[in-house]
């Protein structure tokens, strides 16, 4: 999901290109470089970190060049330090390649360079090598005859931008599955993966297709198909302007990806279900005699994915009819947690890169215990590492505040659910397909709730500054008072903190005190009369109560809440979740806007935690 831009024909290109990166930044900020070629030599700045960071580095060692191209990265193969940062050249200097998708084929293809020097461990730098090459060739390709033959040869998805100092001002692109636009005017030539990063020079673009291969120059763009031949790109014209480009409208990601959880919802669910009343998991690749023989589940993660996997406990004890346990990544490898070959893993991570998670489910799979990895990217180090591998399609998430990754694990943890319920022969057919079918209303529940945020915001402003909210919940609620406690508190700084609400009695109850505030998550369950009454007990002690309702507890909550926040039924008891945290994500997001929060890039935290 990185973000790639390229300039040529302007007296400063590297400007325009780190002011386009700024654009793309969305995309990734594990690093970001830049090439530009002056004279005949490329030159080239690179930067672990964000944006700024190239920035500074540029500030102090300055690149020119009419003529460049740049890189934002989020990090896909090897760490996202300086060395695996982009662009990455050939072992000569003179070929520089930037990237983003996944090279799939690209150990082969190293290994065919026999005794070639790598400086980095991403996949794309075999490109570098292989188009240096080409260029060597004894017919002396151009540069797009070389990239041509190249692409030729590569396996998975790629946007590539390339250049190379033997044909100054050229940059030559391609595309497989994965965005890229190209642009000419009033004497420049641009490329770049998404229009965001051009809109300030153009409102009319190119979008290549599938296969395709450009040359950009100064004012004139040329494209090519696969074959060589010329083909035309899908021309358009956008109608928004710069301002909209950052975050398509939208004040912050956080906000961007609360609104897309209709769609990754939808997404998620897509494809699973053969309209016969079974679950597919193609990626999964265990042996179903495996799974049948399951005695006991760990589910492993941090965060929001730790709380994700709270519900999918709940799910997986219900239709697999085996015990669970859901355990803090960190801890996890650090006891002796009793694990064999019928233990089954369970790790969840968004990002796929949490060291605490891999390394709690290597430690596991060392005591020969299969995993499967529920991650949000694909040909990430815990999907490769896994046995089988359940992606969430929730599309990049950016913000810090992880919100669309935590409600298509939910809908993850519920397919897990029924399909570890087949494979051990606990659920019919016409049983499946009635829940799958149910779940296909959920994207259209979704939608209701995020679209009308009136009463969120008018919470929001009542109790903006109350200093301690507690969060309470029973069942699938619990693990939304968690995740409701960790957005508020990640997001505005305020002190918050989630109990089981039958625990509160043992303790908890004692912070209640006038000028408290309590979150109650009470949707209509099996459990809401015992939480009714927990409300009751903490509102006589003075606390404001702000609860989260369904549609069929609202009117029993009324007399017991100062605000209650409601959404639809759920089309079943345990996707209720997916919706009772929608109110919680918006709420903790218009308290951080009022209180003046960085809401997108919180205070301390990062978005790929690869420290232990
Ligand atoms: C909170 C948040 C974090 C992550 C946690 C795990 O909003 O985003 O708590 O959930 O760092 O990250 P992944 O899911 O990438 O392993």
């Amino acid at each position: 999901m990185c973000g790639i831009i390229g300039v040529t024909g302007r007296p400063s290109a590297v400007a325009d290109i780190v002011a386009g990166l700024r654009r793309l930044e969305y995309r990734g900020y594990d690093s970001a470089g830049v090439v530009a070629q002056a004279g005949d030599r490329l030159g080239v700045v690179k930067r672990a970190g964000k944006l700024d960071r190239l920035v500074e580095a540029l500030d102090g060692s300055p690149l020119e060049g009419a003529v460049g191209i740049g890189h934002t990265r989020w990090a896909t193969h090897g760490a996202p330090n300086d060395e695996n940062a982009h662009p990455h050249l050939d072992p000569t200097g003179r070929v520089a390649v930037v990237h983003n998708g996944i090279i799939e084929n690209y150990r082969a293809l190293r290994a065919e360079l026999d005794g070639a020097v790598f400086a980095s461990e991403t996949d794309t730098e075999v490109v570098a090598h292989l188009v240096a090459r080409e260029l060597d060739a004894s017919d002396g390709p151009d540069l797009l005859e070389a990239v041509r033959r190249v692409v030729g040869r590569l396996e998975g998805a790629y946007a590539l931008c390339v250049m190379s100092d033997r044909e100054p001002g050229t940059i030559v692109v391609a595309r497989q599955q994965a965005p890229l636009i190209v642009a000419a005017r009033d004497g420049v030539g641009f490329c770049a993966s998404d229009v965001a990063a051009l809109i300030e020079h153009t409102d009319t673009c190119a979008a290549l297709l599938d296969g395709q291969i450009a040359r950009v120059r100064a004012g004139a763009v040329e494209v090519v198909d696969a074959d060589g031949a010329p083909a035309e790109p899908d021309t358009y014209r956008v109608d928004w302007d710069l301002s909209a480009a950052e975050k398509q409208g939208y004040e912050h990601f956080m906000l961007k990806e609360i609104h897309e959880q209709p769609t990754a919802v939808r997404e998620t669910l897509l494809g699973h279900d053969d309209g016969a009343g079974n679950v597919l998991l193609d990626d999964l690749r265990i042996d179903p005699a495996v799974l049948a023989r399951v005695d006991k589940v760990f589910i492993l993660a941090a965060g929001t994915s730790l709380h994700a996997g709270m519900v999918g406990k709940l799910a997986i004890e219900h239709w697999a009819g085996v015990p669970v346990d859901v355990e803090v990544a960190s801890e996890f490898r650090y006891r002796d947690p009793i694990v064999d070959a019928r233990t089954l893993v369970i790790a969840y991570s968004q990002s796929g890169e949490t060291i605490d998670t891999i390394a709690a489910a290597e430690h596991a799979r060392d005591q020969g215990a299969p995993v499967i990895a529920v991650s949000n990217v694909v040909g990430s180090t815990l999907a490769r590492m896994a046995d089988g591998v359940l992606h969430t399609r929730a599309g990049p998430e950016v913000a810090v505040a992880s919100t669309k990754a935590f409600t298509t694990q939910i809908v993850a943890g519920l397919l897990l659910g029924l399909y570890l319920a087949q494979r051990r022969d606990r659920l019919f057919p016409s049983e499946a397909a009635d829940v799958l079918e149910r779940l296909a209303v959920l994207p259209d529940l979704v939608r209701r709730v995020v679209e009308d945020d009136a009463a969120i915001v008018a919470a929001a402003e009542r109790f903006r500054d109350v200093g301690y909210t507690m969060f309470i919940g029973r069942h699938g609620g619990l693990p939304i008072a968690y995740e409701g406690a960790l957005k508020l508190k990640e997001v505005s700084y305020l002190h918050a903190e989630a109990f089981p609400a039958g625990e509160m009695k043992h303790g908890p109850i004692a912070l209640i005190e006038p000028g408290a505030l309590v979150v109650a998550v009470a949707p209509d369950d099996h459990v809401f009369p015992k939480l009714v009454s927990n409300v009751q007990e903490v509102r006589a002690r003075g606390a404001a109560v702000l609860a989260v309702a369904t549609e069929g507890s609202r009117a029993a909550l009324e007399p017991h809440a100062d605000v209650v926040l409601t959404v639809p039924d759920a089309p079943l008891e345990l996707a209720t979740p997916v919706l009772t945290v929608l109110p919680l994500q918006l709420y903790a997001y218009h308290v951080a806007v009022l209180r003046g929060a960085d809401v997108d890039q919180p205070r301390n935290l990062a978005k790929t935690v690869t420290v232990e």
